[in-house]
């Protein structure tokens, strides 16, 4: 459902010109939860724009469903950030005055949707995560955990087909962690409903509970194993 080929991006100009992706070749298969690995600094979030519509690549080719873009302006992929592209962020987003529900249904309302399907929708999204009886609550009154599951139904509810994590778990203690990750594998092996996940993260455990892991360095990517991911073994593909 994703192909991404020969990508490339760097920063600034002249001397001080950084070449972050220098030729990334990555596909996703619709049902996959990736996790994607590398060093700080490395162009994981860069990556993450530019396959969200956020940011134009220098060269290369982006293809998801259909839909080719990757060197094209934000302003020109209003469509695949509307329709085909989800995001959990680390510190999950919420707005602290509105209730879960209305986290969620807000969101639905910006793209157009009426408001009483955006709240049926939302609804429906936070059954899925698993928050039927936090429905009413504001994000003060839930926990860590609690509060990126709200944020991962608003990324459901529109129903779209591939979400992008950067560092979804980089604030929750490790049980909430294990749990997101596996409300990620629910909602990618869905056999009614899949949706594909690409979800950075710097915890190899959590990554090597993935479906497949991939590591950025220098510029590319590699598939990789648990042990690679470490720096420990030589076993990279
Ligand atoms: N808008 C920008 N202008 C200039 N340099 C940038 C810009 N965005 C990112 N960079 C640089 O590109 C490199 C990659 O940044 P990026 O945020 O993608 O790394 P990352 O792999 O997500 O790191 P981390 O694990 O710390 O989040 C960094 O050296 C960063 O300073
Ligand atoms: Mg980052």
């Amino acid at each position: 459902m994703l192909v991404v080929e020969e990508l490339k991006k760097g920063f600034g100009s002249g001397s001080s010109r950084l070449e972050v992706l220098k030729g990334i070749d990555m596909k996703l298969e619709l049902g996959e939860l990736v996790a994607l690995m590398g060093p700080s600094g490395c162009g994981k979030s860069t990556l993450l724009n530019i396959i969200g519509g956020l940011l134009p690549a220098d060269s290369g080719n982006i293809n998801l469903n259909e839909k080719s873009y990757g060197l094209k302006n934000p302003s020109s992929v209003v469509d695949i950030r509307r329709e085909s592209v989800g995001w959990i962020f680390q510190d999950f987003h919420l707005l602290e005055n509105l209730t879960a529900i209305d986290n969620v249904a807000m969101a639905l309302e910006l793209s157009g949707m009426s408001s009483k399907d955006a709240e049926d929708a939302a609804r429906i999204a936070l059954i899925k995560v698993g928050l039927e009886d936090r429905m009413t609550h504001i994000p003060d009154q839930l926990s860590g955990g609690q509060q990126q599951r709200v944020a991962i139904a608003r990324a459901i509810a529109g129903n779209r087909p591939l979400l992008l994590a950067d560092e979804p778990t980089g604030n929750l203690d490790i049980a909430s962690g294990k749990e997101v990750l596996q409300l990620f594998k629910e909602l990618c092996h869905d056999e009614d409903n899949p949706i594909s996940i690409l979800m950075v993260t710097h915890d190899p455990d959590l990554a090597s509970n993935a479906d497949r892991m991939l590591l950025l360095t220098d510029g590319v990517t590699k598939a990789s194993d648990i042990r690679s991911a470490w720096g420990i073994g030589g076993e990279e593909e």
